[in-house]
């Protein structure tokens, strides 16, 4: 017979056991699996993966420390997480802050950020935390970091805030205070003696140090491995070895910069990987998705779909991949070499509302081309050629257009279905 789990406690009754009570206790030896998710915290992992590519350890983290704050075990009077993020520039910081506000409240602008480039002067701080009363400007001055401003994107079913300090290598003295006074007690005292709450907060720090370090890993103009580097810095690939190099070369420039008591204060210190060749090549496919995205929400009566062909994307992707900008290039080439031509059709009614344009790239000319395939599609036609993931102009319309993509996507598959 199956062995019977859990137990029935005796009713106690000031020490003394109430006759009747039943105490018994099935012994078992279940073995358990502590790295299983809860759902939630499986279906933020699952969007993260969707929007983030190659940063796997960073989204782990950050999945982690939302499975501790659902389940009630996050350490309490400070920050949900402090995370500092660091590595080379275009490689997905502030993005995955992003893409982490998007899925859980469905905005991925949902972040307050703080260029701390902008404080590094003491006196600058006011404009974070406000005046106190009686100095000039007291009034009209609102702080960026007060508790409205804090909750502004709580919906009913999350209350978190996604907080991003960027480049706080270059924050004041001042700032820097008061930043290591919220992460240890998850307060922040304001200008008029108004406590901010930073309990519900996710705290992400980014910085570019030890960048120069890892963009010379990179790129090494001398010593016996230059041209090794350079070739997979040219073919965009970067093996584990380099990586891993600069993945130490990160916590290594942050350990010299940064104080034990910051350190201390941190949950995690994630090095973002350099992304190579295969990361964006999956990119590209993201980033396309976002530009016929972009187009689906200009107007409903001008929405029409583009298709790039294999040759386009490798034309994208070789005009894009330089390892010491990441995704960054790659995006500029997007912007030059497909959105640009594609405003001037759409400028010169050459490409109108329910049209299907194909983009390929002709070998001779070494540029893309467009042509148009198909016309008067509706929007459901429109529907089946793009990815599931976009949602559709009707729906776009709405200012909640992401709300809505679960609906689309309902729609379409009971269509397909
Ligand atoms: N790992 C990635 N996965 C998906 N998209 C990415 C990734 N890295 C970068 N991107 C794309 O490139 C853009 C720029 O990346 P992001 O702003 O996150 O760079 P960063 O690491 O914060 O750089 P910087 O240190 O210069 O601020 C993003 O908006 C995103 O579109
Ligand atoms: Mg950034």
């Amino acid at each position: 017979m199956a062995p019977k789990y859990g137990m029935q406690f005796a009713h106690v009754k000031s020490g003394v056991v109430v006759k009747g009570a039943q105490k018994t206790m099935a012994r078992v030896n279940v073995p358990l699996d502590p790295t299983r998710t809860g759902r939630d915290a499986e279906v933020l992992e699952g969007s993260l993966r969707r929007m983030i590519v190659g940063q796997d350890e960073a989204i782990q983290q950050i999945v982690n420390i939302y499975q501790m704050y659902l389940t009630g075990m996050s350490p309490a009077g400070r920050p949900i997480g402090n995370f500092l993020f660091l590595g080379p520039t275009g490689s997905g910081k502030t993005r995955i802050v992003e893409a982490t506000a998007e899925s859980l409240v469905r905005n991925p602008r949902a972040v307050i950020k703080i260029d701390c480039a902008e404080f590094q002067h003491s006196h600058e701080i006011a404009k974070l935390i406000g005046s106190p009363p009686g100095y000039l400007g007291h009034r009209e001055t609102h702080p960026l970091l007060s508790q409205e401003v804090l909750n502004q994107y709580h919906s009913d079913t999350c209350k978190l805030s996604f907080v991003l300090f960027d480049e706080i290598e270059k924050a004041s003295d001042a700032l820097w205070n008061l930043l290591l006074g919220v992460l240890d007690k998850g307060t922040l005292t304001l200008g008029d003696n108004r406590k901010v709450d930073f309990s519900r907060a996710l705290i992400f720090m980014t910085s570019n140090l030890g960048a120069t370090e890892m963009s010379a890993l990179v790129n090494p103009r001398l010593g016996f491995n230059a041209g090794e580097c350079a070739r997979q810095s040219q073919n965009g690939t970067v093996d584990e070895k380099l990586s891993g190099k600069m993945m130490r070369s990160g916590v290594e420039a942050a350990r010299r910069k940064f104080t034990p008591e910051f350190i201390n204060r941190l949950d995690k210190i994630v090095t973002f990987k350099p992304l190579g060749s295969p990361e964006l090549r999956r990119i590209l496919d993201i980033e396309l998705n976002m530009v016929q995205q972009r187009i689906f929400n200009t107007s409903p009566d001008r929405s029409f779909v583009f298709k790039a062909s294999d040759g386009a994307k490798d034309f994208l992707l070789q005009e894009g991949t330089d390892l010491k900008y990441g995704a960054r290039h790659l995006k500029r080439a997007i912007e030059r070499l497909l959105v640009q031509p594609l405003s001037n059709l759409i400028a010169t009614d050459q490409v109108r509302g329910g049209d299907c344009v194909n983009v390929a790239f002709d070998a001779e000319c070494k540029a893309l081309t467009f042509v148009k395939e198909a016309e008067g599609l509706a929007v459901h036609a429109m529907a089946d050629l793009v990815d599931r993931s976009i949602s559709m102009p009707a729906f776009a319309l709405a200012n909640g257009a992401f709300i809505e993509a679960g609906k689309t996507q309902s729609a379409r598959s009971s269509k397909r279905a």
